[in-house]
């Protein structure tokens, strides 16, 4: 190791610092370059030697431009050895180096519509057009992975190298001939293109990245914490067989260097850096699509939102991008405006939040839930992810805890994809230095004290205490949730605030709330807490599928409450019924049909059900609880149907209406059981996730109407 633990510690710590510093200035300044070359330097071998990164890109990015500012405004105190002194580098000793045909640049960054027009302004400086002209950019993503760049001559694919210094890289061809998506034969010479060099990314697929972890989990290798990682790995694996194994593909978007069999230059051929890609497509090399992946955009403005957009839907894409890549679309200006040592001066990278981060677990607390389920969450040292500051995460059960072997006081790694709740990738374990402790689990209930139970085949550890009072808080609190007795305006705040207060002790409490004291109380009024009673009072009226639903029984959903509900006059009817009364209606099961039958069996429960009906709790069946007819003779029976987009002719709940009476079951999402989805217009995601799936029909509102009329 070229580090010591406890300096990698420091160095984490001080690089957490710089990124909150201003900028030093005097003597102090000359400081603060030294900590930022030792804390950039270390976070190089980080990423570039063991491939394991402990802060974001982002985080390395502003540290390193904090320090190109520094040196800027504090030329004397340039060091030669400063990492802005070199490109950065992935030559290891394993491949053979080969220089490039020209040099293999990086890119320029930009975070926002500020950076973006600070570029499109520099451009047009360079190029010699007014500031009000317009430049066209061609977008495309960034992808994630390793670069590549693929040489061919006279057709045949001679050459393939990384990146390496971006002079020199190192040769790969026989794992790039193992990569399907590389052609070895292309037809350059259509185009009288005799030698060219194509740069790309070889990237790999989230789905098979998935597997490929899901192996290495089982063979007791380390979990590779992205697909960028994966990629990279494999492609320096010596054996091309198992480099096709882990099924690499490589995405191309850049021509550097084309001559013909006179030496001539051909890039000027392409009038745009469009046109070029296009010509890779036709010769059948994987390449960022038209209208879908890459797009010409009028000016900085649209490319600003063509990068708004992919990032928000990054998370449904199937590979790995960490931003968008701007490129001026003109090879005349690309020509005009040339290039820094760096990078080109007519493209910039527009990056994307950082999913993931690395944070320190301070501390483990334990959450009772309605059930009694213990859930551990970890509170962690604040962390910006993907533009949110993070300060917990669950830590799920112990055995998540135990597989991931997750200590009091490790540097783990954190990530929000999207609309994911934010999770514990894993721990950085080679940097502890012995103090962190081992987590234990509680024996019992942190709340009432009882000692805990685990069912077998469950991952929860329950606390089975019925008068638990951190239980009963949380099944009030779920009681009037929107999921269950949906009482407007009736959130955990105020079920927390009355309970504190001490009105509440139990369900039934919620129906004898003195609504003259809530009045009084602070930020209310008579106005808040009439209308709190006039939600409370609609939801006595609810059917009873609600109100079994939200009794809190283990197992109990909202599909089985439904089910049950279609089949008793009312609540009490459960209090009679056996095993085979349950499992005779499909989909249910033996597990649900014993939690129930053993809620009905206790005296309090039943005394639960009572007193709620003498406050005026709806207790019977209602028309809305009524079971479904299913037409099996329909011309949809049996048929999983979804309606994704807007709809032109009828409303999506006519169409929904229609679908139930020729027989088909109404979906909510997209999953492997669906057969048929209708699309309206500006369909989006689900279209995608059904087109990827591969086995779903998928036709228009128009067919719809003809098969159901
Ligand atoms: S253009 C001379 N386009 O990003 C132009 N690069 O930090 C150089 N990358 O190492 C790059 N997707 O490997 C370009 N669509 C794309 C890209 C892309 C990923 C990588 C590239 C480079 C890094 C730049």
């Amino acid at each position: 190791m070229k580090y010591k633990k406890e300096e990698q510690r420091a160095l984490l710590k001080r690089s957490k610092e710089l990124l909150e510093e201003p900028n030093a200035t005097g003597n102090k300044a000359k400081d603060q370059i030294d900590d930022l070359i030792k804390t950039i330097v270390y976070h190089e071998w980080r990423y570039y030697v063991l491939n394991e990164p402990v802060v974001s890109d982002y985080e390395y990015d502003h540290l390193y431009k904090k320090l190109e500012a520094l040196e800027q405004v504090n030329p004397l105190m340039l060091r030669p050895d400063s990492p802005t002194q070199r490109v950065s580098n992935d030559l290891t000793e394993d491949f053979p180096s080969v220089a490039h045909l020209i040099p293999m640049l990086s890119l320029d960054n930009s975070y926002n519509i500020e950076d973006l027009q600070d570029f499109d302004k520099r451009v047009k400086g360079l190029v010699d057009l007014p500031e009000d002209a317009e430049i066209e950019y061609c977008v495309e993503p960034k992808f994630d992975g390793g670069s590549i760049a693929l040489v061919y001559e006279n057709n045949a694919l001679i050459r393939a190298a990384t990146r390496g210094n971006g002079t020199m890289g190192e040769e790969m061809t026989n794992n790039a001939r193992a990569m399907r998506s590389i052609p070895i034969q292309a037809d350059f010479k259509k185009y009288g293109i005799q030698k060219v060099e194509l740069r790309g990314e070889v990237i790999i697929r989230m789905d098979t990245f998935e597997k490929v972890n899901k192996k290495r989990e089982a063979a007791g290798q380390s979990i590779l914490a992205n697909a960028r990682n994966a990629a990279t790995g494999a492609m320096r694996v010596k054996d091309p067989k198992e480099v096709e194994r882990r099924g690499l593909e490589a995405f191309v978007y850049q021509l550097g260097f084309a001559i013909d069999d006179e030496g001539d230059d051909k890039l000027s051929d392409f009038k745009t850096h469009d046109e070029g890609i296009k010509m890779l497509g036709d010769l059948g090399f994987k390449i960022p699509k038209s209208g879908y992946e890459r797009k010409v955009c009028k000016n900085i403005q649209e490319a600003h939102q063509f990068c708004v957009e992919w990032e928000a839907r990054r998370d449904q894409y199937n590979y790995e991008i960490d931003g968008m890549v701007v490129k001026v679309n003109e090879v005349a200006l690309q020509n005009k405006c040339g290039y820094t040592s760096h990078h080109p001066r007519w493209a910039i990278a527009y990056k994307f939040k950082a999913k993931q981060a690395t944070t320190k677990l301070l501390n483990v607390e334990y959450q009772i839930g309605k059930i009694g389920s213990v859930t551990p969450v970890a509170k962690l040292e604040p962390v910006q992810l993907a533009g949110v500051t993070i300060s917990s995460v669950s830590l799920h059960n112990e055995d998540f805890i135990k597989t991931k072997d997750i200590r009091l006081g490790d540097t783990v790694l954190v990530e929000r994809s999207g609309d994911v709740i934010p999770y514990i990738v894993k721990t950085i374990d080679d940097i502890r230095d012995g103090s962190e402790k081992v987590i234990d689990f509680p024996k019992n209930c942190p709340s009432c004290s009882t000692q805990l139970v685990r069912t077998e085949g469950e991952a929860a550890w329950r606390c089975t205490n019925p008068t638990c009072e951190a239980q009963i808080l949380q099944k009030m609190i779920f009681h009037v949730s929107k999921d269950a007795m949906d009482i407007d305006g009736f959130g955990k705040s105020y079920v927390e605030r009355f309970y504190e207060m001490g009105w509440l002790k139990s369900i039934a409490d919620i129906y004898r709330l003195d609504y003259d004291k809530i009045a009084q109380l602070e930020g209310f009024g008579t106005k808040s807490a009439a209308n709190l009673k006039k939600a409370i009072e609609k939801a006595k009226q609810n059917p009873i599928r609600r109100l079994l639903h939200s009794l809190s029984i283990h197992h109990l959903g909202k599909k089985v409450s439904r089910l049950l509900a279609g089949e008793i006059k009312e609540v009490l009817d459960l209090t009679k019924w056996e095993e085979e009364n349950f499992t005779n209606i499909k989909d249910v099961g033996p597990k649900v049909a014993e939690n129930v039958m053993t809620f009905f069996r206790e005296e309090q429960n039943v005394a639960l059900i009572k007193e709620l009906e003498s406050l005026g709790v709806n207790v019977k069946q209602t028309k809305a609880d009524e079971k479904e007819e299913v037409i099996t003779d329909g011309v949809l029976s049996g048929k999983t149907i979804l309606f994704t987009g807007s709809l032109q002719e009828v409303t999506r709940k006519e169409a929904q209406e229609l679908a139930k009476k020729a027989g088909a079951k109404v979906a909510s999402g997209v999953s492997s059981n669906l057969n048929i989805l209708v699309v309206g217009e500006k369909a989006g995601s689900k279209l995608k996730k059904a087109q990827a799936l591969g086995t779903v029909e998928i036709i228009t509102e128009e067919a719809f109407l003809k098969i159901v009329s």
